[in-house]
């Protein structure tokens, strides 16, 4: 067989990074080095409290689920963002298998919002949607979150479906939107 018919059958057989194994990470921002590390139940408190500080008091995912999703160690990550005196002041979470990285949860307390670390945060786990080798990021956002939409949209996501009654504790319809990865 010619050899350009020959590579055309053959599939390129990319080599697939477990994200699972990812633990920790400096994260250089702003002349800042912050640590981007895998959470376990010892910051739950701080979890907790980031929840508080973002949805005006309110935990629409409780400690059960946080304790959960942290345990988690096949094909799910979920990495918090702290300063160099070692404050949780963020995080993001997902699940991801051979095609689709699902962005589950990303939330920057209060303080320390609109200063580039929730795109960081965003950029890393796209980064590490490309190591795992997905074709697609996906995430979905309350349809009032213009502040979240607009920075998925700047990193490239674009709308795909409203998911309506998406939320089960106020009821509010859901913007799904996918980025996908192209080489
Ligand atoms: C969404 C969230 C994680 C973004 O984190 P952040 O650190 O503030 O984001 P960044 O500083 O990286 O900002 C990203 C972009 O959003 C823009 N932005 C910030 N606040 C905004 C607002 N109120 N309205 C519109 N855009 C806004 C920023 O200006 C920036 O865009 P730019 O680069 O063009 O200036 C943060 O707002 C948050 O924790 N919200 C509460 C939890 C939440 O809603 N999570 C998302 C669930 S889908």
């Amino acid at each position: 067989m010619l050899n350009k018919f020959k590579s055309f059958f053959q599939p390129t057989v990319k080599e697939r990074v477990s994200i699972d194994q990812f633990n920790a990470a400096d994260l250089d921002h702003q002349g800042v080095t912050y640590q981007l590390r895998r959470l376990r139940s010892a910051d739950l408190d701080q979890l907790m409290a980031i929840q508080r500080d973002v949805y005006q008091g309110q935990a629409p995912w409780n400690r059960l689920v946080f304790l959960n999703e942290v345990n988690k160690r096949d094909r799910h990550l979920y990495v918090g963002l702290f300063t160099p005196a070692d404050e949780l002041i963020g995080f993001i979470g997902a699940w991801y298998n051979d095609l689709e990285l699902h962005v589950t949860n990303v939330a920057i307390r209060q303080r320390w919002q609109n200063n580039g670390l929730g795109k960081q945060l965003m950029l890393f786990m796209i980064n590490q949607a490309r190591q795992a080798n997905c074709s697609i990021v996906t995430l979905e956002a309350k349809v009032s979150n213009v502040q979240a939409q607009h920075l998925y949209h700047q990193l490239g996501f674009v709308d795909r479906k409203i998911k309506k009654n998406y939320y089960t504790a106020d009821h509010e319809d859901a913007v799904s939107m996918a980025l996908l990865l192209v080489d």
